[in-house]
């Protein structure tokens, strides 16, 4: 067996056996395989996408490329462990929020998460934004916080699925992050090697998503929830709009500032929906054999865990274990801001049809707020504050958005981009709806 052979396989449109992605997998891991090959490789399933059975094992290999973990023996007997996953999207900052949630409910939230990827920002870098705060923790340490405070977020380390770790940096690179098989193994793969009983993975569909299409969207909910079951483990998936993007705020710190305001009660309406929705569903999965809990009665842990300040506190004291500066999450105007602030105004009068997230987190990497290639540093002051959304009436000079820039140079490089994300139009125009279905179980 020989990597070009299974590149060139592939390349044809050959469906590749479970041992020559194993070989593939384990030779790219251990550095036998290079990074030329893994990224023509990448390239070449993403033209010709992969069989369930190829995912599968793709999967499979992936999360045995390192060490698995099981951290039942962290917590106490009959702990469910409950993780959860977004694919991607822009001004994706619901962990910031649902772990504190769903760890002041009583249920310990241990998570690995990522850094930004293409037009798409990452856990990693927003919580980075908070001074001190370190996603590098050793296993004990991992074990100790979860046991100690019950929410951990680290980053994925060196030895957990570091195939993944590998292919991810190389296909953000490479154009070769949006392909369904790749992208199902990837999560997929990590939620298994992390040890987690139950998943709620948040599958983004829209413009400002790898899924575009509810079809596609649809399709990779079903895969992952198959992958999962079949490797044992309990799986809901929720599909949810990313038209438009998430919140107000796209960009590091001020995500992490609209988070803090989320955890007060006090983030904007669809992202507030979105935490309560996936936070329920979290406790829901994360319900002890032997007992029950209605979905009503999970919505109601969750309101009372933001009312009385008990998620804050929980996102405060795990900012403070992994070194963060914990003042920080009480005064978060003292987060990274940026020095230049340039408002965008409506041309006209009208309602706005369409914000383009995809544009709009483009505009923000372009800003310095996500990277071009491997290893680039994050501006973490950088973004753009979306103030008006789809359906609401704006008149000529409204403020559409306002661009958080590092000159003013910066702020007018990327002026017309994002003034050309927005439509605004006569003409009603519903609000987006934010969640748009839900798989639960495998089909097919
Ligand atoms: N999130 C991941 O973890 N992997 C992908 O490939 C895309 C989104």
């Amino acid at each position: 067996m020989n990597a070009v052979d299974i590149i060139v396989k592939k390349r044809d449109g050959g469906e590749l056996s479970p041992a020559e992605i194993d070989f593939f997998i384990q030779g790219f891991t251990q550095g036998t395989i290079p990074d030329y090959q893994a990224a023509a490789w990448a390239m070449a399933v993403y033209f010709q996408g992969m069989s369930d059975a190829e995912t599968t094992a793709l999967t499979q290999a992936m999360a045995e490329s390192g060490e698995q973990l099981d951290l039942h023996d962290s917590l106490p007997p009959g702990t469910v462990i409950v993780d959860k996953h977004s694919s991607g999207g822009v001004g994706d900052k619901t962990t910031l929020a649902v772990g504190p949630v769903v760890a002041a409910c009583g249920l310990p939230v241990g998570k690995m998460s990522g850094r930004g990827l293409s037009f798409t920002g990452g856990t990693i870098d927003k919580l980075e934004s908070i001074t001190g705060w370190s996603p590098e923790l050793s296993e004990a340490q991992f074990r100790r916080q979860l046991r100690a405070i019950g929410l951990v977020i680290a980053g994925q380390t060196a030895d957990l699925a570091p195939a993944d770790k590998a292919l991810y940096a190389l296909r953000d690179v490479t154009g070769t992050v949006p392909s369904l098989p790749l992208i199902a193994s990837s999560i997929m793969s990590k939620k298994l090697a992390a040890g987690a009983d139950a998943i709620v993975l948040d599958v983004k569909c829209g413009h400002g998503a790898f899924m575009e299409t509810l079809k596609e969207a649809n399709a990779l909910a079903k895969l992952m929830v198959a992958i999962g079951t079949r490797a044992g483990r309990k799986v809901v998936a929720l599909i949810t709009q990313m038209e438009q993007p998430l919140g107000n705020a796209v960009g590091n710190a001020l995500e992490v500032e609209e988070a803090i305001a989320s955890l007060h009660g006090q983030g904007p309406a669809d992202f507030q929906t979105l935490v309560e929705q996936v936070a329920t569903e979290m406790l829901l999965l994360g319900t002890p054999q032997g007992t029950t809990l209605d979905a009503d009665t999970a919505r109601e842990q969750v309101r009372h865990a933001i009312t009385s300040g008990a998620a804050l506190a929980k996102f405060r004291a795990f900012v403070v274990a992994q070194g963060g500066d914990g003042a920080l999450v009480d005064e978060p105007a003292r987060l990274p801001h940026a020095p230049v602030q340039v408002e965008v105004p409506a041309a006209a009068a009208g309602v706005v049809q369409a914000v383009d997230s995809r544009a709009i987190g483009l505009a923000v990497v372009a800003l310095g707020g996500g990277r071009h290639k491997k290893g680039d540093p994050i501006d973490y002051g950088v973004g753009v504050i979306v103030h008006a959304k789809v359906g609401d009436a704006v008149e000529a000079g409204t403020p559409l958005c306002t661009i958080h820039a590092a000159s003013r140079e910066a702020a007018h490089d990327v002026m017309e981009q994002i003034i050309g994300a927005y439509t605004v139009a006569d003409g009603a125009r519903e609000p987006l709806p934010i969640v748009y279905g839900r798989v639960a179980e495998a089909q097919g």
